[in-house]
């Protein structure tokens, strides 16, 4: 039994959602291809620019962290100046660029009164006079399209060298959804030309080791076994989303401390799913546009259906090309709303068939 004052958590933080954990597993290869293109920039050249895609929570910001991290060991790490920039906070313009700013020179331009060309200017004269180069992490860089800015902000960053030559700057642009990194103006791709990198999505055993890491950074030794922390596991590869099981961690926690136990049961966890499901699909459905709502709701509508017929449906409510629509069910099935398995019947070539993930009327709802 605990005490009313005692805790599970040894280190409460560790189930944060921007805690750095101290091992990185699985990502080795993507992280050294990232630091391939960052590499050029400690003999005094430019990075190479990167695409880095893949989805939700497959460790793509925590790649970046960890490199910054890494980078303050290396000799000549102090060479390139990578800012980290949440496109999902800072997607104008001018807000990107004042924390570039701040990350350069130490503080933030004032908010008005300056031109943006002298803000530039300060920037890249800075970075010249100190011999470093530039790296942009444009973060869920997608954001970027919204205020239809991404261009621009793109071609600043990387024709500086026509303004200031000898200045060096890449992007590194971060996407759940491929398509984004395509999206731009041509005149913007003949200079980006990234190297693509792919976080693909963790296996359950993947899951389950990165989990049971996250456990012993997190919790006292043996208040959880290995048998609750797969079930946590499978939960979290079913629904494709790691974040949810650290989540689902800290929530089986919270319950067992309610019941003041010293050790998390498996009536517990199950409590937790439960809980972290619903707020889950929440957050996913959040993250949708009004079209995407809208043919997730003619696929939940509508029994068992093949693409060919959805689409029917889809272009009557929206009027929308069959390329969106196909782009918009990859998207759903890497959300992991839908399952869609291709079948060959009819022989009107491949149609796909598509699974509701979850059930109707919490769609509906
Ligand atoms: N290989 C790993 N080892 C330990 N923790 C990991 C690993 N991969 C991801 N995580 C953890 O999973 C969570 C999500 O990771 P992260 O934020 O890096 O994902 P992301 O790919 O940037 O997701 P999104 O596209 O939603 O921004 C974080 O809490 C992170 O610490
Ligand atoms: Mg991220």
């Amino acid at each position: 039994m605990l005490m009313h004052d005692e805790t599970l958590f040894k280190d409460a933080r560790a189930f944060d959602l921007d805690f750095i954990p101290k091992n990185f597993n699985h990502r080795e290869s993507q992280v050294e291809a990232i630091a391939i293109c960052i590499k050029p920039t400690l003999r005094g050249a430019r990075a190479v620019n990167a695409l880095i895609y893949g989805p939700p929570a497959t460790g793509k910001t925590t790649a970046i962290n960890k490199l910054k991290e890494d980078l303050a060991d290396v000799p000549h790490g102090d060479k390139v100046e990578i800012v980290h920039i949440n496109c999902q906070i800072h997607s104008s313009k001018f807000s990107i660029f004042s924390q570039i700013h701040n990350s350069v020179i130490g503080h933030t331009p004032p908010e008005t009164g300056v031109p943006f060309k002298k803000v530039y200017e300060a920037i890249f004269k800075r970075l010249m006079k100190d011999g470093r180069s530039l790296i942009v992490v444009l973060d869920d860089m997608n954001h970027l399209f919204y205020d239809r800015h991404a261009n621009e902000i793109f071609y600043d960053i990387l024709r500086v060298h026509e303004v200031f030559p000898g200045a060096r700057a890449a992007v590194f642009s971060i996407v759940t959804d491929i398509e984004f990194g395509r999206k731009l103006e041509d005149r913007v791709r003949s200079v980006f030309r990234p190297s693509e990198i792919f976080f693909k999505p963790y296996g359950p055993g993947e899951m389950f080791d990165i989990l049971k890491e996250r456990v012993s950074e997190g919790f006292y030794p043996g208040v959880i076994t290995d048998d609750l922390i797969s079930k946590v596991a499978d939960h979290a590869f079913k629904t494709g989303d790691l974040r949810l099981g650290i989540e689902t961690l800290r929530r089986s926690a919270f319950a067992a401390e309610n019941d003041v136990s010293k050790k998390i049961k498996s009536e517990h966890v199950s409590k937790a799913i439960a809980d972290s499901g619903q707020s889950a699909l929440k957050e996913t459905l959040k993250a949708l546009d009004e079209d995407e709502r809208s043919l997730l709701r003619v696929i939940a509508k509508s029994e068992k259906l093949n693409s060919g017929e959805l689409y029917e449906l889809f272009k009557e409510a929206t009027g929308k090309s069959y390329t969106t629509f196909y782009r918009m069910l990859d998207k759903f099935e890497s959300l992991r709303l839908i399952d869609t398995k291709f079948s060959d019947e009819g022989k009107r070539g491949r149609t796909r068939s598509i699974i509701l993930r979850y059930e109707r009327g919490e769609i509906l709802k």
